[in-house]
Order: structure tokens, then C-alpha cells, then sequence
């Protein structure tokens, strides 16, 4: 057998076992005990996945490759450290955006590659699949670079739907994906090579990223979770085109897991939030939503507490359910939330979380800090598994939580939230509600919650007043 023969072997094999650990890496990610261990799975099979293609391409500028690692490393290992965690939807967006430009470089690259041999012509001989394949590869690259970056910058508060003028308005947008579906059939089917065939992908480059812009232009603040996760999606899809077009098996199986994991996570999303995916994509509801009402001038009937009085009502309570939401990841309080729980419990008071599975700002945000406080995992619990309960139950304590716990979703046909399902906190005997005053959450909607005769107001920071309240259950 030759050596060239042994390395391909050794490559396909390398390619199998990195496939593998990012199945695996995945699936323990899944569990929060497992989750640690499946991310060094995923990272194992990446770079032995990065070390397998390198001999694979063979003739590589080992300087380039190695300057493009550290930097790359360098840059992660920045971010990871000095990002907040409620940052990181905004973080996720422009990883995303930079997957759909690699992929869409990657193929322009390849493109220009076989027209540099003075092949223009193999791209039609090499048939349709290879032409789609690379204008899907650009389409869905550039689509997810631009509204990635849109939704960046609409996540950090920096971009605003009326700088935009009529992009994104629908007719443009339907214009310029009927554009982009002309220019891949023209790439895939109608052309036979040659001279224009280049400029037509640019051309669709450029529409890809216009259309990109212009699909997340109009949607509101509300919705950009579950548009980060379907570009999430996107950049998967784009990867698994470019894995056609380099024909590199691994890209393809890579590419298809983050495209899939995407879609489920959109669909639980829009689950989450009563949204169908075409409603996210084509109303404007976050827009409106997230449209300055829930003024404190709106509330009549707001009782408050204060941490003496909160310790005196939680003494003779038997069961309570924590529900934590973004304010409490905002006070970094999750380890005085776990401290309270165990006082609680010391005196004989069952404790539960109630998870919401939008509360704060990513998916999992919630299950994330309190693992990070070892809350056990047993006692925290999902909407749908605690919302029955509530009315057995003795205290609620809402902590930095608003939209996730607004009555009007289930009460108000005409709030903006109509429809989704949230935490019926109000039904506990008596609820607390720990925030710094009475403004909005992330809808920007009144929240009745705070004006029903069981509700008290625990006016502060939430760290601060679980601090000062710990300091009063301890002396009762
Ligand atoms: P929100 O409705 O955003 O409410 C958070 C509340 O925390 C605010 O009303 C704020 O009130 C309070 N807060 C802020 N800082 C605080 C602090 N230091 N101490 C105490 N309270 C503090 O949060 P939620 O109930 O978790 O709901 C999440 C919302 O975000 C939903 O609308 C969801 O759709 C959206 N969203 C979710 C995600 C994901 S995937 N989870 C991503 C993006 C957006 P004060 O200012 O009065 O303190």
C-alpha cells in the first residue's frame, strides 16, 4: 500500500472518530452534570478533525496555519473569559455570522480555485450538484453573515429598524430572494461555464447579503433568541453545502448536527414563547412589543416588603418555589438564592426552582448559574412540570423575573405576549417578587402580577435583598 493510500485511510478513520465525539459531545451536553465532559468530547474531535484535514490538503503553509490558530485561540479564550453571560446570545450571533462567512468564503475560494486552473467549464461538467451545492453554500453563508451581524447589533441595542429605510420591508425582500433563487438556478441549471460565471456567485453573494439584512431588519427585540437560534441552523446548513462542494465527509455530517440541533432548538423556542416560526419571521410582533409601556404610573394597588417583613412571611411556610429570571443573572445572586434555599430547608421548608425555558437571555440561562451555585439539579423543574403546583404551594419568590411570570399572556388576548406560556406564580399563597422597581422586562409590557392582593413588591437589587434577607431568616 502506498503512503498516500495509508494517510487517506488514516484521514476517512480520523474523520469517523471526530464525527463520533461530536455526536457523543452533543449529547452530553444535553445533561447539566454531563455537559462539561460533552464539550471536551466536541473540542477533542475538532482538533483532531483540524489535524486530520491539514494531512489531508497536504501542501500547506504551515506558518499561516499555525499564526490562524493562535490568533484564533488568543481571540477565544478573550472572549470567554471577559464576556458576561448576558452577553452571550450576542456572543452566539456573531459566531454564527463568522460559520456563515467561512463557509460562503470557502466556496467563493473553491470557485475562483477551479477557475484559476482555467477550468471554468468543470464547474458545469462537474454537473448540478456541484454548482448548487456551492451557490446554497454562498446563498445560506452570506444570508447568515449579515443577519448575524443585524442581529448583533439589534441584541446590543446598536441598530434600529428605522435606519433601514425600505430594506426589509417584504416586497423588497421577496424581490431579492426571488433574485437569489434565479441566480442558483442560473448557477446550477441554465449556465454551460465560462466567461460570467464567476460574477454571477458574486452577484448572489451580494443579494444573499442583502436579503440577509433584510429578513432580520423587522424583527423585534422579543423574537431575536429564536432568529440567533435559526441562524444558528443556517450556518450548520451552510457548513454541510460547503462539505459538498470540498467533498469532505466530516463538513457534511458537522454542518447537518449544528443545522438539525438548530431547528430543534428553534422549535422548542417558539414552543416556549406560543410563536410559530412563520409568525416570528413575518410579523412584527417584538418590534411592538417591545414598545415602552409598563410605565410605574400604570400601577395601582403595589404593596411592598421589605427583608424583615419577607423573613417573617416565609416562617411559617412549608413549600416554596424560586422562579429566577434575567434580573437575577443581572445581580449575579444565584449563590445567595442556593444560601436562602438552604436556610429554608435547614427549617424543614421544601424549596423548588421553577425554569422557564425563555427566562433571562439563552436558552438554558437559568440552569446554567444555578448549577454554577450547585443548586441540585433535582430540584429545579420545568413550566410544565411545577405550573400544576402552584396552588399547593405556600410562597413564590420571583427573582429578577418579569415576562416569564406576566398574567396578562394567559389573561389579556391583547397583550403582546398573548399565548405564551408562563409561570403561574400568582397562584401560590403568597408571591414576592424581587426586583429594583416597577419597569418592564425584555417585552416592555405592564405586568399585573405586581398589582394582585397576594403579591408583595421586594423592592432592590436581588442580590442585595437576599443578602439582607438571609441576614433575617438566620435570626428567626
Ligand atoms: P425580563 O422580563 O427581561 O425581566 C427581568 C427583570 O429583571 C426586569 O424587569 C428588571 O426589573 C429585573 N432586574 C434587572 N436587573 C436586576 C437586578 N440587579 N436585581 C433585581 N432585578 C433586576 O426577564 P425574564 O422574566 O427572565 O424574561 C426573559 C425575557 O427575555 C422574555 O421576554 C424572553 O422572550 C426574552 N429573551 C429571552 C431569551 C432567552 S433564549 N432566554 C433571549 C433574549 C430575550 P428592574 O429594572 O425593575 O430591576
Amino acid at each position: 500500500m502506498t503512503l498516500a493510500l495509508l494517510s487517506g485511510s488514516f484521514v476517512q478513520i480520523a474523520y469517523m472518530v471526530s464525527a463520533l465525539l461530536f455526536i457523543l459531545g452533543i449529547k452530553r451536553l444535553s445533561g447539566v452534570k454531563t455537559a462539561r465532559s460533552g464539550n471536551t468530547l466536541a473540542a477533542i474531535g475538532m482538533a483532531l478533525a483540524f489535524g486530520a484535514t491539514m494531512l489531508d490538503v497536504g501542501a500547506v503553509d504551515w506558518t499561516v496555519l499555525a499564526g490562524g490558530v493562535l490568533l484564533g485561540t488568543l481571540i477565544g479564550v478573550v472572549l470567554a473569559v471577559r464576556v458576561h453571560m448576558t452577553s452571550m446570545p450576542e456572543l452566539v450571533a456573531l459566531f454564527n455570522g463568522l460559520g456563515g462567512a467561512a463557509s460562503a468564503f470557502v466556496a467563493l475560494a473553491e470557485m475562483n480555485k477551479v477557475a484559476g486552473e482555467g477550468e471554468t467549464t468543470r464547474i458545469a461538467d462537474a454537473g448540478a450538484p456541484f454548482a448548487i451545492a456551492l451557490s446554497l453554500s454562498i446563498l445560506i453563508g452570506a444570508v447568515t453573515l449579515s443577519g448575524s451581524m443585524i442581529a448583533f447589533g439589534k441584541l446590543s441595542g446598536k441598530i434600529w429598524k428605522s435606519r433601514f429605510g425600505p430594506i426589509g420591508s417584504q416586497p423588497l425582500n421577496a424581490l431579492l430572494a426571488l433574485a437569489a433563487i434565479a441566480l442558483c438556478y442560473w448557477a446550477g441549471f441554465a449556465v454551460t461555464g465560462g466567461a460570467g460565471i464567476e460574477t454571477g456567485f458574486y452577484v448572489l453573494a451580494a443579494v444573499a447579503l442583502l436579503l440577509g439584512i433584510g429578513l432580520v431588519v423587522p424583527i423585534g427585540g422579543a423574537d431575536m433568541p429564536v432568529v440567533i437560534s435559526l441562524l444558528n441552523s443556517y450556518s450548520g446548513l451552510a457548513a454541510c453545502a460547503t462539505g459538498f462542494v470540498l467533498e469532505n465527509n466530516l463538513l457534511i455530517i458537522a454542518g447537518s448536527l449544528v443545522g438539525a440541533s438548530g431547528l430543534i432548538l428553534t422549535r422548542i423556542m417558539c414552543k416556549a414563547m406560543d410563536r410559530s416560526l412563520t409568525n416570528v419571521l413575518f410579523a412584527t410582533f417584538g418590534e411592538q412589543a417591545t414598545g415602552g409601556g409598563g410605565a410605574a404610573d400604570e400601577y395601582t394597588n403595589v404593596k411592598s416588603a421589605g427583608p424583615q417583613e419577607t423573613a417573617m412571611l416565609l416562617e411559617a411556610a412549608t413549600s416554596v418555589i424560586i422562579c429566577p429570571g434575567y434580573g437575577m443573572a443581572v445581580a449575579q445572586a444565584q449563590h445567595k438564592v442556593r444560601e436562602l434555599a438552604t436556610l429554608l430547608e435547614a427549617r424543614g421548608c421544601s424549596v423548588r426552582y421553577a425554569i422557564h425555558p425563555v427566562a433571562g437571555r439563552m436558552p438554558g440561562h437559568m440552569n446554567v448559574l444555578l448549577a454554577e451555585a450547585d443548586v441540585p439539579y433535582e430540584q429545579l423543574f420545568e413550566l410544565d412540570n411545577i405550573n400544576g403546583d402552584f396552588q399547593t404551594t405556600d410562597v413564590a419568590i420571583v427573582i429578577g423575573a418579569n415576562d416569564v411570570c406576566n398574567p396578562a399572556a394567559i389573561e389579556d388576548p391583547t397583550s403582546a405576549i398573548a399565548g405564551m406560556p408562563v409561570l403561574k406564580v400568582w397562584e401560590a399563597q403568597t408571591v414576592f417578587v424581587v426586583k429594583r422597581s416597577l419597569s418592564p422586562g425584555y417585552a416592555g409590557i405592564k405586568n399585573p402580577l405586581f398589582e394582585r392582593d397576594n403579591a408583595m413588591m421586594c423592592f432592590g437589587d436581588a442580590k442585595k435583598f437576599l443578602e439582607e434577607l438571609i441576614v433575617e431568616v438566620k435570626d428567626l
